[in-house]
């Protein structure tokens, strides 16, 4: 079976990332989770102060992105590859909401785009990759041979997330999580630079009334088909 390149989008906390695991699994491919890379980059600028609610130094975040090393390292264990900074594992510290937070409007900023999206192409330059974002199918791998893009109403997406930081016993409310969902969908729809869109020849699959096995039987139909 030839190997291919797919490329999962879609609105935040729809499961692209379960999704993308899944299938990974399956076929024996790469994943890569663009969004631990925005946020890691985001916990880099709050660590060093240049963001916070009412402040952001983007120049002082530019200057510092050719010193900024992000890597992913295959936690056996785990059965997934976890973020590292410049040589820490973040995998953790990248997933609170305060990070949540800010990171939309570090996506914002071309820079940081540029370099993330160079170094998903070269990650991706070999195919058998399963990528999730925003700007998958539209930007970094335009050429992909399966496009998916994931949406599921943004209060069942609340839910999921609020259901997930609270299993990590973090301390937020429902409407909390809801208010980023929603801000996070906004900010990444408007931007300017690659924003979230439908690539003309991805399938939309909407979620809200799937489970896991449904959603991923589905999906694997689709790689058959395309492979
Ligand atoms: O996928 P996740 O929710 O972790 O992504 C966090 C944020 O990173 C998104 O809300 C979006 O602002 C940004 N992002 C992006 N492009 C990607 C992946 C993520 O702009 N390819």
């Amino acid at each position: 079976m030839k190997k291919i390149t797919i490329a999962i989008d879609g609105f935040s906390s729809t499961g692209k990332s379960t999704l993308a695991k899944q299938l990974a699994n399956n076929l024996g491919y790469v994943y890569v989770d663009t969004g631990a890379m925005y946020r890691a980059v985001t916990f880099f600028a709050m660590q060093k102060g240049y963001i916070n609610a009412d402040f952001f130094d983007k120049e002082s975040l530019i200057n510092s992105l050719p010193y900024l090393i992000l890597q992913f390292k295959f936690n056996a264990d785990l059965g997934f590859a976890e973020m590292y900074l410049n040589d820490v594992n973040v995998e953790t510290e990248i997933r609170t909401i305060e990070v949540s937070r800010f990171v939309s409007k570090v996506a914002e900023v071309s820079e940081v785009r540029a370099k993330l999206v160079e170094q998903q192409q070269e990650m991706g330059k070999n195919k058998g990759i399963v990528m999730d974002g925003r700007d998958i199918g539209t930007v970094v791998f335009p050429n992909a041979e399966l496009k998916i893009f994931m949406t599921a109403s943004a209060t069942t997406r609340a839910q999921r997330r609020y259901d997930e930081l609270i299993q990590k016993g973090d301390n937020v409310t429902f409407e909390e999580v809801l208010k980023n969902v929603e801000e996070r969908d906004h900010i990444d729809t408007h931007r300017e630079d690659s924003p979230l869109e439908v690539a003309q020849d991805a399938i939309e699959i909407d979620n809200s009334h799937l489970n896991r096995e449904e959603q991923f039987a589905l999906v694997l139909e689709l790689v058959n088909d395309t492979t």
